[in-house]
Parts: structure tokens; sequence; C-alpha cells
């Protein structure tokens, strides 16, 4: 089958400093949902704008549904309007001077593939898709900020494009409606089976809109998966970091047998961890964890210590502790609403399976 989109060794070099997108490939089969998630500046948005056609690609290829739109070696560059696709960005880009219903109607009219099929039709099946049948009439002016970025989504869905490309559409909501909109936005676009390329910096929407994520950082694409494999296996310590495995524990690599490694982690003893790179025993390794699989209280056949709760922060539905541990530290959290341990010391058991290995470039505190 065809991808309904893909992208080799993308490049987008501005006049100034570092390519914004550096070499990024990746592909997006028919009715996937595809999220490029990072921090700010790491070249989400210019990925999206080559995509669109808004932005002059310095290498590479793209092609959309099959398609080549973009080559620079062999002299191709379609046109934004010929790509057929559909986009939604921050802003609600609605038309004030007009109703809902002529806002979404608009593309059907004014599109060359927006044609065919009663208009009318159209625009009401997608305004019910979006939640917003009752105010077809209304002045889009008259609309709350989550209703606007709706009437903006109908209008790109409308005339059912090839792809749609979403550029952090819920930045702007309040935090409530950020999340409602976020569930729905899945539901809306999984119902459509269209193709979706969504831009973001929040992980958590990430997880939720994404058949797959991809982690950019610098220009470069580091890791594209399932949203379980980014949060139990990132494939380097940014991506680790980044999805929150906000603990770091600084060791030496004793041994590594496949995707096992033995770190000797000084004071606090040896740890057992997965490791998607290929470590070698003496190098300098940091073990990402996250918080909420630290299990306190407890003991297992690996990985099994005794730390020392130094602050426990209660927060209502979770509690989080700080546990000193060898000289190291790390925070864990344990959800529910009893806190259930105290100050002092404390059993804790670390599953090899979620701590995970990689190289360390700085300075390791085991020497
Ligand atoms: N028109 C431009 N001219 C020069 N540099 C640009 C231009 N547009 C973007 N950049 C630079 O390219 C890099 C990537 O920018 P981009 O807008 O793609 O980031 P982003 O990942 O979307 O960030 P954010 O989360 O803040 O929206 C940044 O360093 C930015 O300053
Ligand atoms: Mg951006």
């Amino acid at each position: 089958m065809t991808s309904a989109l893909l992208i080799q060794d993308l490049v987008k070099r501005f006049s100034t400093g570092k390519p914004a997108v550096d070499g990024v490939s990746f592909d997006v089969p028919a009715g996937e949902i595809v999220v490029l998630l990072g921090p700010s500046g790491c070249g989400k948005t210019t990925t999206l704008r080559c995509v669109a056609g808004l932005e002059h690609p310095t290498g590479g290829r793209i092609s959309i549904g099959g398609r080549t739109v973009s080559e620079l070696q062999r002299g191709v560059l379609v046109s934004p309007r010929e790509r057929d696709i559909g986009m939604v960005f921050q802003s609600y880009a609605v038309w004030p001077h007009m109703t809902v219903r002529q806002n979404v109607a608009y593309p059907l009219k004014h599109r060359r593939n927006g044609g065919g099929g009663d208009i009318d039709t159209k625009v009401k099946e997608t305004l019910e898709l979006v939640g917003l049948g009752e105010y077809a009439d209304r002045s889009a002016t008259l609309l709350s900020g989550g209703q606007m970025q709706r009437v903006a989504l109908a209008r790109s869905l409308v005339y059912r494009p090839q792809l749609l490309l979403l550029d952090e559409p819920l930045s702007n909501l309040d935090a409530k409606l950020r999340i409602r909109l976020r569930d729905e936005l899945r539901r809306i676009l999984k119902a459509t089976g269209m193709t979706g390329l969504y831009v973001t910096h929040d992980q958590a929407e990430a997880v939720v809109l994404g058949d797959r994520i991809g982690v950019m950082r610098e220009g470069k694409l580091l890791q594209m998966a399932p949203p379980g494999e980014i949060y139990n296996r990132p494939a380097d310590s940014f991506v680790a970091n980044f999805t929150g495995a906000s603990n770091v524990l600084l060791g030496k690599v004793l041994e590594r047998k496949g995707e096992r490694a033995t770190i000797d982690l000084g004071q606090a003893g040896r740890i057992e961890a997965w490791t998607p790179q290929p470590l070698s025993a003496g190098d300098r390794a940091r073990v990402a964890l996250r918080a909420e699989n630290i299990r306190l209280g407890e003991r297992g056949p690996a990985n099994s210590f005794t730390g020392r709760v130094v602050e426990r922060r209660y927060q209502g539905m979770q509690t989080v502790y700080d546990v000193e541990f060898g000289g190291q530290k790390l925070e864990v959290l344990e959800l529910g609403t009893a806190a259930r341990h105290s100050d002092g010391e404390v059993a804790m058991h670390l599953p090899p399976d979620t701590c995970w290995a990689y190289r360390d470039e700085g300075q390791a505190a085991v020497d």
C-alpha cells in the first residue's frame, strides 16, 4: 500500500545557524495519526510547513498519496493548493463575518477539489461530526475558543483531503477544554479515516492522539514508535527524559548481554537495566527511571534496594516521595489517596524492565 505521506531525508535550512530540520525521514500509512513531539524550536512546525508547501525544503523528498510534491534535485515543487491537504493551526482561523455553516461550506465552494456532491449535506454531516450541529446559523464571532477551533477543524475536514496537518490546534484553549477536545479529536479523525500529522510539545496530547509518536530534537527525529513503546522503550536519554522519566542514576557499565546491562551505581550497589544502546563494560551510564514505575515497600527477584524517604508530598490523588539511595536521589510517585510510607528507611523495587541505561556523555558521579 502506498503511504499517505512519505518524507525522506528532509532538510530545511534557514539563512542562519543549524538546519531547522536535519535529515528527517518517516512515513504515515493511510488512516494513521502521527504526532511530532518535541521542545520549542526543535523543527516541528517547519517540518509541517514543508509538507504543506508553505516552506521550501533545502533537501529531501516529500510525497503525498504516492505523488512527489517536493524534490529539489528533480526540480519538483507542487504548490500548497495542489497538495490536497487540510490544515488546522493554533489560531482560530475562522471568518468572523460568516456563520458557522458558511465558514464550513466555504472550501467546498472555492476549492478546486471541493466540488462534487451536495454541499448542504456535506456541511451538515461535518458539523454533526465535530459536535456543532446546533450552531450552524450562529455568527462565528459568537463562539467560544473551543467552538471556533471545531469550526476550523470542520472546514478542513469537509472536503476530505488526503492528509490533515494540525499544528498545536489545542494550545489556545483552557486546560479542561483542551483535554476534552483532545479526546474528541482522535474520535473525529478515526471516524473519518483521515490521515493526520499532528504537532505538539505536550506529551499527554501526543499519547492520546497518536497511533505513533515521533520525538524530535534540534531538527532530528530521534524515535518514531507507538506511544507504548516511546513510554516503555525510549531509544535514548532525551526521549526518556522528555516523556517524563525524570529520575537519573549515574554509574558505570559492568556487563552487557544483548539488551540487558548491569550497572555499578557505587554506594547504591548494582542495578539491572534494559538498554537499546551497544554499551561496553567500563562505559559511563545514565539509568533513567519514571517516578511511577518505582515500587516502594516491595521487593523483587532483581533490583531490590533499601532507600530513605527524606520528604513526602501528599497531593490528594497521589503522593510524591523524595528517596535517598546510596548518595543519589529518586522521586517516587505512589498513586492512591492514602500515603503508605513515612520518613525513614524503605524497601524499594526497581523492576529491571523499567530501568533504562544509556551512554552518559557528561560527567558521571561514580569513578
Ligand atoms: N522563517 C524562519 N527564519 C529563520 N529561522 C526560522 C524560521 N522559522 C523557524 N526558524 C527556526 O527554525 C527552528 C525550528 O523552528 P520551528 O518553528 O519549526 O520549531 P517548533 O518545533 O515548531 O517550535 P515551537 O514548539 O516553539 O512551535 C527554530 O530554531 C526557529 O528559530
Ligand atoms: Mg511550532
